[in-house]
């Protein structure tokens, strides 16, 4: 697996590449090389093998606080709080493709993705309390898709509710269309999902998906 110990994973030029389009991948779970790290991997060399520019943040290896519910963002649209959240956001906002993944801890989102999405309150502030839009170009706008990987080590009913839900939240605050949402359960011990071939493939070829649209 090519992840690497620092929190920006692949040292992508940090611009568009020559086909232009830019997906950058969410790896939430505090666990290094875990399974949605390896799908988010997978997907991402998917990507690579079709031009397109990679990157991929590990949200553990981020200094970021969680929100703090002071409403700074209500009349600014920006967070008060300036810190390794914030250039990850301003990455996300120009990605053309996104891809989070995040395990299920304790029948919800983990705690890293849950930190991370309250933050982005800050857009709800500036879509909702403001009028303004997240992302200004209407074309750009539309055509910003992504997925949502997630695995559970239970196959208990509904055990993905939760983060499914929070998941579909956040992607609308940044204005991202939600093309799919991969949920792996009964996926326990670190590296668990490589012998789930049809997973790994699943997210081969949803993510060849995401770059024609
Ligand atoms: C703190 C913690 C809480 C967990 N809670 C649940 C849970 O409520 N339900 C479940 O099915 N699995 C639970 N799991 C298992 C993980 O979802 C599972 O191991 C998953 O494969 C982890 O993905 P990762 O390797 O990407 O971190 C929990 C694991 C941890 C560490």
């Amino acid at each position: 697996m090519g992840f690497r110990r620092k929190s920006r994973m692949d040292s992508g030029r940090g611009e568009k590449n020559m086909s232009g389009k830019l997906c950058v991948g969410l790896a939430c779970s505090p666990r290094r090389e875990g399974n949605t790290a390896i799908l988010l991997e997978r997907a991402a060399a998917a990507l690579r093998s079709r031009n397109v520019e990679t990157e991929i943040y590990r949200l553990a290896d981020i200094g970021f606080s969680p929100c703090m519910a002071c409403e700074g963002c209500s009349s600014t649209g920006k967070c008060v709080i300036d810190d390794g959240a914030m250039p990850v956001y301003d990455r996300i906002l120009k990605a053309d493709m996104f891809i989070m993944s995040a395990p299920v801890f304790s029948m919800g989102i983990c705690a890293h993705a849950k930190m991370f999405i309250d933050r982005a309150q800050q857009f709800w502030a500036a879509k909702y309390l403001l009028g303004r839009p997240v992302v200004e170009d209407d074309h750009f706008r539309r055509s910003r898709r992504g997925i949502f990987i997630s695995c559970a080590g239970t196959k208990i009913d509904g055990v993905f509710e939760g983060p499914v839900k929070v998941a579909g939240y956040f992607f609308k605050m940044l204005d991202i269309r939600l093309a799919g949402m991969y949920c792996y359960p009964g996926v326990d011990s670190k590296g668990d999902i490589l012998s789930d071939k049809a997973a790994l493939d699943e997210i081969r070829d949803a993510s060849i998906k995401l770059v024609s649209g």
